[in-house]
């Protein structure tokens, strides 16, 4: 039977959606059955046999609404493959080297026992909500740094793993 994927995420400004987008349309490419929605819009993850779970990085914290997501359903995702994501660093850095999971995301993949975490760059342009964001854009420090080919290589190896299990 096709396994069913929920690829979930927390975001303020779309950046972390449209990750999202790009891992949920990988893992379609290669045959699986996938739904992407905002992690605050979901009321159970028991429908689905395996999860991603992405966050925007706000302020050395994981989204507030991936957070009380992994946090509600922890116990329905403890017996579910589960993946983690972050995106956050306004600079090539992600690209560069294996950027760890912050301290919350890496206690709930202890607990979840999840298969792996990434860091993805984030992005940051004009338009984008809040006075830090705006203090951010004035200091010429936006851009747009998501790796759109490392995110889908990084879906491919679920893809893999999810089709031989
Ligand atoms: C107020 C604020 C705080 C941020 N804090 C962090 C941070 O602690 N670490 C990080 O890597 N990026 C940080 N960023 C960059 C965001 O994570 C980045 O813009 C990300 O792509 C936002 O995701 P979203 O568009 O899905 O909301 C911050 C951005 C803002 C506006």
């Amino acid at each position: 039977m096709t396994e069913k994927v929920l690829v979930t995420y927390g975001t303020t400004n779309g950046s972390t959606a449209e990750i999202a987008e790009a891992v949920a349309t990988v893992l379609r490419k290669d045959g699986l059955s996938v739904e992407a929605r905002p992690a605050r819009d979901v009321a159970s993850v028991a429908p689905y046999d395996a999860v991603v779970v992405g966050g925007g990085l706000y302020a050395g914290r994981w989204h507030k609404d991936a957070r009380r997501f992994v946090r509600r359903h922890r116990r329905t995702l403890a017996g579910r493959p589960v993946w983690f994501f972050s995106s956050g660093p306004l600079d090539p850095s992600a690209s560069q080297r294996d950027i760890p999971p912050v301290r919350g995301v890496r206690r709930a993949m202890t607990r979840l026992d999840a298969r792996e975490h990434i860091t993805f760059g984030g992005c940051l342009e004009e338009g984008a909500r809040g006075r830090v964001a705006g203090m951010i854009l004035r200091s010429g420090k936006g851009g747009d740094f998501r790796d759109f080919a490392a995110i889908e290589t990084w879906a491919a190896g679920i893809a893999h793993e999810l089709n031989r299990s």
